[in-house]
């Protein structure tokens, strides 16, 4: 499917996001294995997620979902069952890295699968921390599928991460309550740490020092109850469709998580010099909140090459490329490489496509450099990534001309209702069903 977005005019709004995908993918999996029933409203019932929970109906977790309300039956570090089929994650990093840390663990043999795009994207990040545990992982590769040998004797670990990844990291702890003895992961970078918040909301046996995450021997976890704040990478795209739209229109995101973890992109507005602020500030179980107020605002580029910036930002580079070409000047980025190994090869995605649309804008050895340019009308594909997608769905706002988005469906695995929010703020968009001329992902 495809989008066509017409440059628009915003209203004045105020709006939800879905809730965050990170959380509800954590609400699920330590819910699980907690001793009890977990309440969560404000679930992301987004594919991603959606594929996380099938997961556990068949590992015999009762989950009772209803849209975005949910109620998980923990079963205790020890309850979960052989499922008789492999888990297919669909599109979902998360959801396998963090349940082969988990399932590395449990007494009976797993298989793990994913989509086209999961299919490619490097396990090894994983399986080699967890072999050291004492896993038993084959792949192919390095690469899905990931079959998964079921034995109880994990040990612990003194792990320094080599890269900065929050599904990593959160592979290693969930293994970690299985070993006897306290595991230890140092950290290279700042990642997101929702792990370790619903952990310590549980009771978890978690400590965080500086940049060091201490995991002791679990005997239980109690089940909480909690609303999961609004996801800030899906508020991204909102902040950006207000910045860059002209008239005076502002905009109201309620209750987003602002957990410092995941707020890069708001430092890196602000130096870009978005009118952005935080109000009525507030906690939903250990993760902060705020209403985010945004205006249209006259951007400049600037150079983003902070590792710590950059890794508390990792989601949002796509729309942060597109605020750099609609900033007065040039934005320069380096260090992201990382951005290679997601849904799609993002940098590669974004030049591909912004090119095509008329923008200046070159990958070079010092980083990506990214030059004010007007976006023209065009046609360009988002290569399945939900990020990618969005991304142009923004551009189009202030372009000159109508934008066609292809391969939009996996908008879904983040953000269901984008669409209906889009129209919401005053944004002139239609479906069409047309994918004749798809082109493969850039790898
Ligand atoms: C996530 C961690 C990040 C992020 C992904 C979600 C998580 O990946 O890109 O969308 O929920 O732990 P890395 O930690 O591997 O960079």
């Amino acid at each position: 499917m495809n989008y066509n977005v017409f440059p628009s005019t915003l209203n004045s709004s105020e709006i939800r996001v879905p809730g965050d995908k990170s959380i509800s993918h954590r609400a699920l999996i330590f819910g699980a294995i907690a001793n009890g029933m977990s309440s969560f409203t404000g679930f992301l019932p987004s594919n991603d997620c959606l594929a996380t929970l099938r997961a556990f109906q068949n590992m015999g977790l009762v989950i009772s979902h209803d849209n975005t309300n949910l109620r998980v039956h923990g079963l205790g570090l020890k309850g979960l069952k052989n499922s008789s089929m492999p888990h297919d994650l669909g599109n979902s990093g998360t959801a396998v890295r963090l349940l082969a840390g988990l399932l590395a663990a449990q007494d009976f043999d797993s298989t793990l699968l994913g989509d086209e795009s999961l299919s490619i994207r490097p396990m090894n990040r994983i399986i080699e921390p967890l072999s050291l545990m004492g896993a038993k992982i084959s792949s192919q590769a390095g690469c899905l599928p990931l079959e998964i040998t079921g034995q109880q004797n994990i040990s612990d670990i003194n792990y320094d991460m080599p890269l900065a990844s929050a599904q990593v990291k959160s592979s290693i702890i969930l293994a970690a309550l299985y070993s006897d003895e306290q595991t230890i992961i140092t950290e290279c970078g700042i990642t997101r740490d929702h792990s370790e918040r619903m952990l310590m909301s549980m009771s978890g046996p978690i400590e965080t020092k500086k940049s060091k995450v201490l995991i002791g021997a679990s005997k239980s976890l109690e089940p909480i109850e909690m609303q999961i704040p609004g996801d800030f990478s899906s508020a991204s795209f909102l902040i950006a469709a207000f910045l860059i739209n002209k008239n005076s229109a502002s905009l109201i995101l309620k209750d987003v998580g602002i957990n410092p973890t995941r707020i890069g992109f708001l430092s890196i507005i602000k130096l870009m010099g978005a009118k952005i602020e935080l109000k009525n500030i507030g906690v939903f179980g250990n993760e902060p909140t705020a209403d985010i107020h945004v205006q249209s605002s006259n951007l400049v580029g600037i150079n983003i090459d902070d590792p710590d910036l950059i890794s508390l930002a990792i989601d949002e580079f796509p729309i942060i490329f597109i605020l750099g070409a609609y900033a007065q000047g040039l934005t320069k980025i380096s260090g992201i490489d990382e951005l290679r190994f997601k849904e799609s090869d993002r940098i590669k995605s974004m030049t591909v496509g912004m090119k095509c649309l008329g923008v200046s804008i070159n990958d070079t050895d010092q980083g990506v450099i990214i030059e004010n340019s007007e976006f023209q009308g065009g046609i360009v594909d988002s290569f399945g990534d939900h990020r990618i997608a969005m991304s142009f769905v923004i551009a189009a706002i202030a372009a000159t001309k109508e934008i066609t988005v292809k391969n939009i469906d996996n908008i879904n695995t983040s953000f269901p209702g984008f669409k209906d929010l889009m129209e919401q703020i005053g944004v002139n968009i239609s479906l069409h069903n047309d994918n004749s001329s798809t082109t493969d992902a850039p790898k």
